[in-house]
């Protein structure tokens, strides 16, 4: 337990670019959840083809469970303005698309990072992941310049940083150095 903790410790300062200190609190949390082949902030990888394909096309298909559906249902109510892109869906596969995405949304999945992503929304009805505040809080520490670099398209594009990200794990991240 200790050789873990002094391991989470090491990789938090080496990963938190800009950061003054690693956060007792967060530390503590990572312990007790932390045990090894468990993860905290994971939630089921993707497993919709009809998802996958039409909604990864541009970018990093995010699991359902890190929104709620009322957000699903309000980007899929808006696919003729998708962030100004016009989405070319047909309606069966938006109705598969939706329903899937709202059958797995984050109030319907357990687990801590579901939860905490409920938790910290209160009535708000983001459109961006990115804007879930438990999310932005966790990033909140890194230099807001490492999401521009080349290899990272965007806040939202979670592998380039989380390798753990296609298959839902949130735990663990490797800022690209370019
Ligand atoms: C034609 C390309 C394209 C397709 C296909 C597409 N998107 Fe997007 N999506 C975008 C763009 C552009 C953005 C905004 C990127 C930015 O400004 O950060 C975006 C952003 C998002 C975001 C917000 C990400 C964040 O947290 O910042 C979500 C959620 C999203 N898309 C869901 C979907 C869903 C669901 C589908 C399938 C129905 C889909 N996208 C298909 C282009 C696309
Ligand atoms: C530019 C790199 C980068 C991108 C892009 C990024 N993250 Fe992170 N993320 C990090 C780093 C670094 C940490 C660790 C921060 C810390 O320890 O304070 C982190 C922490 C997290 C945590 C907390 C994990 C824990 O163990 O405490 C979650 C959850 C998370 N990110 C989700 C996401 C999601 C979802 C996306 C995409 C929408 C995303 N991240 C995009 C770098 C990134």
């Amino acid at each position: 337990m200790v050789g873990r903790r002094g391991l989470i410790a090491a990789a938090a300062v080496v990963l938190v670019v800009g950061a003054a200190a690693a956060d007792g609190h967060r530390q503590n949390r990572r312990r007790e959840h932390g045990r090894k082949g468990s993860s905290e902030h994971a939630v089921p990888a993707v497993d919709n083809p009809a998802y996958q394909e039409a909604c990864g096309a541009c970018h990093f298909p995010l699991q359902p469970a890190l929104l709620p559906s009322r957000s699903w249902r309000l980007l899929m109510a808006e696919t003729r303005d998708h962030f100004d892109q016009a989405l070319d869906l047909e309606a069966a596969q938006m109705a598969e698309i939706e329903a899937y995405l709202t059958a797995n949304a984050a109030e319907k999945t357990p687990g801590a990072l579901a939860q905490e992503i409920m938790e910290s929304l209160g009535s708000s009805t983001p459109l961006r992941v990115t804007d879930v505040p438990v999310i932005r809080d966790e990033h909140r520490r890194l230099d807001p310049t490492v999401f521009e670099r080349s290899s990272v398209a965007g806040r939202a594009d979670c592998p380039a940083c989380h390798p753990g990200a296609t298959a839902g794990i949130y735990d663990g991240a490797e800022i690209p150095s370019r």
